[in-house]
């Protein structure tokens, strides 16, 4: 089995956590080559078994360059998709609040949804999706980060 994982890590968080994914798959037997959005050509993207995505977020959405990434990818119809994004961890104290200004609005999140959209458009099939947060703005990874990796991992067929 081959993964095929594109990242848009910023501040190197996302990054860590694709190393950690390619780490715990390599322990099953299965290759993941890891790229950077930035240096991966959407329109050749190499055959595989399975994609993975993974975002920071920006203002709810994912970041820019993944959504540019998404738009211009060449993807195979009917290809199976996971992803897998980091989010800043939210704040139970602030949870009950109401959004008023458009700062506070961008901070609902859709993230993972966005990037569902687009490549449920492109007819991708989602297998699993995954959150692991950071604790501030451009990091660090919240505590047992690795664990949380590991429950994703876990939620990937793994085929011979
Ligand atoms: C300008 C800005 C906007 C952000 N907006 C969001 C957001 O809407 N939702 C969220 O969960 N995290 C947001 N974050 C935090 C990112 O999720 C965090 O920087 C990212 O997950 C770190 O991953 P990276 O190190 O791979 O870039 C924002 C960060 C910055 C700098």
């Amino acid at each position: 089995m081959k993964i095929e994982y594109f990242h848009a890590s910023k501040h190197g968080n996302g990054a860590k956590v694709a190393e950690e994914f390619q780490r715990q798959m390599a322990a099953k037997g299965v290759t993941v080559n890891v790229h950077h959005v930035k240096h991966a050509k959407p329109k050749e993207i190499p055959p595989a078994d399975l994609y993975v995505f993974g975002s920071p977020g920006r203002f709810g959405k994912p970041i820019g360059d993944m959504r540019g990434f998404l738009k211009k990818a060449n993807l195979p119809s009917g290809v199976k998709y996971a992803v897998l994004v980091t989010e800043l961890a939210p704040e139970p104290e602030k949870a009950i609040r109401i959004p008023t200004s458009e700062e506070e609005l961008g901070k609902c999140q859709r993230v993972i949804p966005v990037i569902n959209e687009m490549l449920q458009e492109k007819g991708l099939v989602k297998v699993a999706e995954g959150k692991i947060f950071v604790t501030g703005i451009k990091g660090p990874l919240e505590p047992n980060w690795q664990k949380e990796v590991e429950a994703f991992v876990a939620k990937i067929p793994i085929s011979p």
